[in-house]
């Protein structure tokens, strides 16, 4: 008995309405589609320092990293394909994929670099987008998911965090010092340098989905000048801009932020997703604090409370930062809070609530940081499980207040040229509606390259989808 209703059986207005409202959530739906409406809207983005820039329209390609770059961290053919094909989706912003600024930073060995070595061929890749796209590249270091080489995962981390150092077997050695950091910040400025020569019109400083940047934000716990109190917590966020404003002032600064963050769960009973608990941490564990380690977190790791997520934007704001990508969680520990899908990943679990929860979730998050900070334009994700409903709700997330763009992720890689289809009026093509099988993310979590092997038939003629089955065969049985 399946346990949750699926989007593609929501045929209808009125029944998806109808749906949504017994989940007891919110969603913003649009009856009709306008293609010269919401959506058409040109979109300006104020930076403080690097000026204006003008997307064409309100849909942004998400970032979407593809495991398939070449080991000294050059875009390989697939790369190129990928962004060839962002390049003619008709969306007025591109926001370019995880791109480590150095090597033991990658998150996996096939991830983009950018050095001196490797900043033509990242042009290259400007180059295949459309001229008139506005570009973000998305700058990384991978912190505790960091595994640069085949040989293993290579974590760094800011402080001890009592369930996820064990799950990543991680201890005490892996802890970077100040001054490591202070070398990291050049090294973020130095690719701002490097991308700005590449010809991007922004970079994003990656805050998110538990990577370096977003661990920062939890590291209450470390003592020094990049922990403490939110000034400190934000202090590499805060050095890194100030760096790249004077390195390379005409380039926009952004960034990609989990604007909360949950408790990590695991794969409980019938597979089904329950909060990991350890003594003193967590929803159900003794200690007086709840869970103290989810930014944006509302103190007992299964709600938010944005209230310090506003006081960064303020800040950032206050940096000239004009504009921000909201996401939440992170895929590794609580997948169903960042990319809420019907079928989960290999290394996942079955989703805990209905899929359409974690988008209304993430919806309203947007919604309030969107309507608390005019000044920054702020992209939404997560919403392509709302596939044949994803421009009704966009639509309505755009002439509401709720985002300035509609981020799309895994629609794009099913179904690229989908804001050109919305934009000329053109009916859906419902062949191409990603239905979130996860394949995309469980074939890197197995070590292959990443695409739509379920439904791009360039990847479904490739040999490693003999080898996905396997791992989703696998996988199947661990869940049940
Ligand atoms: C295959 C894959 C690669 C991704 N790569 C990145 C990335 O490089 N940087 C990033 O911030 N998010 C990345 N994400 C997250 C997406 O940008 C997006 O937040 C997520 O897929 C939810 O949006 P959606 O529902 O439209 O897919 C990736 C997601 C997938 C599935
Ligand atoms: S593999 Fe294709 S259908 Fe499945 S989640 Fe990824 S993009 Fe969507």
């Amino acid at each position: 008995m399946p346990r949750f209703k699926q989007v593609k059986g929501l045929t209808d207005l009125n029944t998806l309405r109808a749906y949504v409202e017994t989940l007891g959530v919110e969603i913003p739906i649009d009856g009709e589609i306008d293609p010269s409406g919401a959506l058409a809207e040109p979109m300006t983005i104020a930076d403080g320092y690097a000026g204006r820039k003008v997307a064409a329209n309100r849909f942004t390609v998400l970032p979407m990293e593809g495991w398939d770059g070449l080991a000294d961290g050059r875009p390989s053919e697939l790369v190129k394909r990928r962004w060839r094909r962002f390049g003619t989706s008709g969306a007025g912003l591109v926001w370019g994929e995880a791109t480590a600024v150095r090597h033991d930073g990658k998150a996996n060995p096939n991830q983009l670099v950018l050095n001196e070595t490797t900043v033509d061929d990242i042009a290259e890749l400007r180059t295949l987008l459309d001229p008139s796209q506005v570009t973000v590249l998305q700058l990384t270091h991978s912190g505790r998911y960091a595994r640069p080489t085949t040989a293993g995962p290579q974590p760094r981390t800011l402080y001890e965090h009592p369930l996820l150092d064990d799950r990543d077997e991680i201890d005490s050695s892996t802890l970077l010092s100040d001054d490591e950091i202070d070398e990291l910040v050049e090294c973020f400025v130095a690719a701002a340098v490097l991308a700005e020569q590449a010809g991007f019109d922004f970079v994003d400083i990656k805050a998110c989905h538990g990577y370096l940047g977003h661990e920062f934000l939890s590291a209450q716990d470390r003592p020094g000048k990049y922990g403490g109190d939110l000034e400190g917590r934000s202090n590499f966020l805060s050095s890194v801009i100030a760096g790249i404003r004077g390195a390379a002032p005409h380039i926009g600064v952004a960034v990609r932020l989990s604007l909360f963050d949950f408790v990590p769960h695991v794969a409980g009973e019938g597979g089904i997703g329950r909060p990991a608990t350890a003594a003193g941490c967590g929803p159900d564990g003794p200690g007086p604090d709840g869970y103290r380690y989810a930014f944006g977190g509302d103190g007992t790791g299964l709600g938010y409370d944005l209230t310090e997520t506003h006081e960064l934007l303020d800040h950032l704001a206050g940096l000239g930062v004009g504009l921000v990508c909201a996401s939440a969680g992170s895929p590794y520990y609580v997948s169903h809070v960042q990319r809420p899908a019907y079928f989960p990943a290999s290394d996942g679990y079955q989703p805990p609530e209905d899929p359409l929860v974690g988008v209304a979730r993430l919806i309203a998050a947007t919604a309030e940081v969107a309507r608390r900070h005019p000044n920054i334009r702020i992209v939404g994700a997560g919403l392509s499980y709302l596939q044949q409903w994803l421009p009704n709700v966009g639509q309505a997330m755009v002439a509401g207040g709720c985002a300035g763009s509609v981020g799309l992720g895994r629609i794009m890689l099913s179904y690229p040229h989908m804001p050109a289809d919305v934009l000329a009026g053109r009916p859906l093509d419902r062949r191409l509606l990603c239905r979130t099988f996860s394949d995309c993310t469980t074939a890197p979590r197995n070590g292959l390259v990443s695409g739509c092997y379920p439904l791009d038939d360039f990847y479904k003629q490739r040999e490693e989808r003999v080898l996905l089955a396997a791992a989703k065969r696998r996988s199947r049985a661990r869940l049940r």
